[in-house]
């Protein structure tokens, strides 16, 4: 089984937290388009979707799955997403795909975060995969500067801007022994919009495919 498939197996998986009714939270990344597809086929079940990106917004609109907009619709249910990495109290590294303040929006606005991924993305300590950051523009090189002070070499993203508008510094070098420490230092810096560590709201369950099958941690 590739990557790719352990990808699917894990967004297939999802759909059994999918209530009648619902309105569903919708991530970003290759996983979340496999979740979004698996949910085309249930669409009738639900009463429509919010999105965590353009990109998302417009796979649901091609599947005919109603997309609404966040401030009219409460808190959700359930919100389902990928992610880069995942420790084992289902901490998560996030950004990869630079929709990392949208995706944190929507999962705080939400009940259940079901996170799937393949079982590469579960490591003991955060940090391995480059922690995605974004920061206001004209911030970007005294947060860069500020990354650098508590050790981590951050790097720009070339050519690319959020959906918002920003930048994204990816940062290497960082070891996260303290997920929901080092979410609280990165995010009090002047112009961080969002760090990608997704601590103080973690995932509530962690769905992994694997060359065994799926596993669950919750
Ligand atoms: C998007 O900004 C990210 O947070 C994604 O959830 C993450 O990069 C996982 O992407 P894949 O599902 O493509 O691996």
């Amino acid at each position: 089984m590739n990557q790719d498939e352990m990808k699917k197996a894990a967004a297939e998986a999802a759909i059994e937290y999918v209530e009648s009714g619902m309105i569903v939270g919708i991530g970003t990344g290759s996983t979340a388009n496999h979740f979004i597809d698996c949910l085309a086929k249930i669409k009738g079940k639900i009463d429509g979707a919010v999105a965590s990106s353009i990109a998302s917004e417009e796979r649901l609109k091609s599947h005919g799955i109603p997309v609404l907009d966040f401030n009219n619709v409460g808190q959700l249910s359930l919100y389902v997403d990928g992610a880069d990495e995942s420790n084992r109290q289902l901490h998560l590294i996030k950004g990869g795909g630079g929709a990392l303040t949208r995706e944190k929006i929507v999962a705080g606005g939400s009940d259940k975060f079901v996170c799937i991924a393949d079982d590469t993305k579960l490591v003991d300590v955060l940090g391995q995969f480059p922690l995605p950051i974004e920061v206001i523009p004209m911030a970007q090189s005294m947060v860069a500067r500020e990354i650098v002070k508590l050790g981590g070499t951050p790097e720009l993203r070339k050519g690319f801007l959020t959906d918002n508008g920003n930048v994204i510094l990816d940062v290497r070098n960082l070891e996260i022994l303290n997920a929901v420490e080092t979410e609280t230092q990165i995010n009090q810096l002047a112009g961080v919009v969002t760090v990608g560590i997704f601590a103080h709201r973690p995932a509530d369950v962690l769905i992994l495919g694997s060359p065994q099958g799926v596993k669950v941690l919750n």
